[in-house]
């Protein structure tokens, strides 16, 4: 097919976790489409275009291969390729804003302005402009009107397109979503806007999946998904707390309420507390809308989930602390994992660098390990790093460590000789299984002091 033969041409501005794999699916589905993603950073372009992609999510590789070069390209030109496209999706980074008005709450909206005055600039048409990128409730409405205020007479149209894709599962929830939602003004243009863009999806996506709306509740939709996912985590995990208290097991108890078919089984598994770089931020940014109407009551509600979040990551550190008898000074601790969760890279707002930071403080002689995420961990704790080992083997890692504390629930960690562990570490040895993921009653008999989350401790001396 020659580039000609091209019925649309689109653009990405942002090759990061969500535009990257987003655009690779929707040119691998619609060959018919040219595909373009764009990012300033030069590094990141050229490794899209390698085998060595700048994310590792499972099977995205194959994706990116088949439409490479056929109707998907990588780039950091950004002018003549904004010219060309007829539809924009934006998708960069909106960061908790770190400073002035909404500090600690609200997104920072400095890239996602940038960008719709680049694409203002440089636009010679009429052009389709996608919000991918997650964003307060309104922010399409004050984009188009930066847009819309040009002397070229242009017209833009903004359409928001949140994405619900979760990583260490990109590929699939792209090929097969619950749902795709499409917002759009409910004007002739909106509505023209909002067709075009639901024509890509249904290229292979069931039209009963593709679900429309108004702008608002499209971008509202999106930071209420995270927020009532992120309860249901801090929900169990409270119960955790309490179940450790009274001998219960948190397994057990998620069973029996998952059972009921109106809770639902998915997000009740009691862990060492939510990561990544969407649930706190959404919720924050809920937050702060909320107290923007005045609505302290319901802003308070939800920022409960966060501080419950904070809540037990706190309580594991203290546990590990307490139970290596107050102090983990000189302490070799080996945490296994540090990515936020398992079959990613990312690190991003991971429960291990705030884990990590409190054992450092305590003077603890941290010692970490993870299948995929050492670089990043690296990164995150550049002010520590001629302080912290890196061990990407997890039996080097535990040896002579006195604990170990899993914090990502990475498959391989179930797969781990214990007993060929047990035996090369200090006595007495504990585990600290912050994703219940492990056989605890096996490790207590190999000789492990066994503290999982939300379940009775097994020790082989009296807790104090
Ligand atoms: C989330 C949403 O799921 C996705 O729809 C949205 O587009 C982006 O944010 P993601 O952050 O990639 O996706 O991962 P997710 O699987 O939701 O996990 C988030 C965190 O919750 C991880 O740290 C995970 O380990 C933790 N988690 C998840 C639990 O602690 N318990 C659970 O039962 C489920
Ligand atoms: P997400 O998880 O939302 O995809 P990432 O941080 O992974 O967020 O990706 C956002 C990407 O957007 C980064 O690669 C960043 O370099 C890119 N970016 C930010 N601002 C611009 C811009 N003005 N033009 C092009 N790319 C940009």
């Amino acid at each position: 097919m020659s580039k000609e033969k091209f019925t649309k041409k689109i653009l990405c501005i942002g090759a990061g976790y969500v535009g990257g794999p987003t655009m690779a699916m929707i040119a691998a589905r619609c060959p018919q489409y040219k595909v373009t993603v764009v990012d300033i950073n030069e590094e990141k372009i050229k490794a899209w275009e390698s085998d060595e992609l700048p994310i590792f999510e499972p099977g995205l590789l194959e994706v990116v291969k088949e439409a490479r070069g056929r109707n998907l390209f990588f780039s950091t030109e950004l002018e003549n390729n904004i010219k060309e496209s007829e539809i924009i999706f934006v998708s960069v980074n909106t960061p908790t804003k770190t400073f002035g008005e909404g500090a600690g709450k609200s997104a920072d909206l400095q890239y996602w302005e940038k960008c719709a005055r680049d694409i203002r600039s440089a636009a010679e048409s009429d052009k389709i402009i996608v919000e991918k990128s997650t964003l307060p409730v309104k922010t399409a409405i004050a984009m188009e009107r930066i847009l819309n205020e040009n002397e070229k007479g242009l017209k833009f149209e903004v359409v928001s397109n949140p994405e619900f894709l979760a990583e260490g599962t990109a590929v699939k929830d792209l090929e097969n979503p619950d749902r795709v939602l499409i917002g759009s003004k409910e004007t002739e243009s909106g509505l023209n806007a909002r067709n075009e863009i639901v024509e890509i999806f249904a290229n292979w996506i069931p039209h009963d999946r593709l679900i429309t709306s108004n702008l608002m509740s499209a971008e509202l939709s999106k930071l209420v998904a995270n927020s009532f996912l992120a309860q249901r985590i801090s929900s169990i995990n409270s119960i955790s707390a309490l179940c450790e208290k009274v001998d219960a097991n948190v397994s057990e108890v998620s069973r029996a309420i998952g059972k009921d078919s109106r809770i639902g089984n998915k997000f009740l598994h009691a862990s060492v507390g939510f990561g990544g770089s969407c649930f706190k931020k959404d919720i924050l940014n809920l937050v702060y809308l909320c107290e923007t109407f005045g609505l302290y009551e319901v802003a308070a509600y939800w920022e409960s989930i966060v501080k419950m979040n904070e809540y037990q990551e706190t309580r594991f550190v203290q546990t590990i602390n307490k139970a290596l008898f107050n102090t983990v000074t000189n302490k070799r601790i080996a945490l296994f994992g540090f990515a936020f969760k398992a079959n990613t890279s990312d690190t991003r707002e991971s429960p291990a660098f705030y884990i990590t930071k409190k054992l450092m403080e305590e003077k603890a002689h941290v010692v970490i390990s993870d299948p995929k995420a050492i670089k990043n961990a690296k990164v995150d704790l550049k002010d520590f790093n001629n302080k912290i080992e890196y061990e990407i083997d997890p039996y080097k890692a535990a040896h002579h460590a006195h604990a170990i504390a899993i914090i990502t629930e990475w498959e391989l960690y179930k797969e781990l000789d214990y007993e060929k562990i047990y035996s090369n570490m200090e006595r007495p040895a504990f585990i600290f299984d912050g994703r219940n993921i492990l056989d605890h009653q096996k490790l207590f008999e190999i000789g492990f002091n066994v503290y999982p989350i939300g379940k009775p401790h097994l020790i082989h001396f009296n807790e104090s």
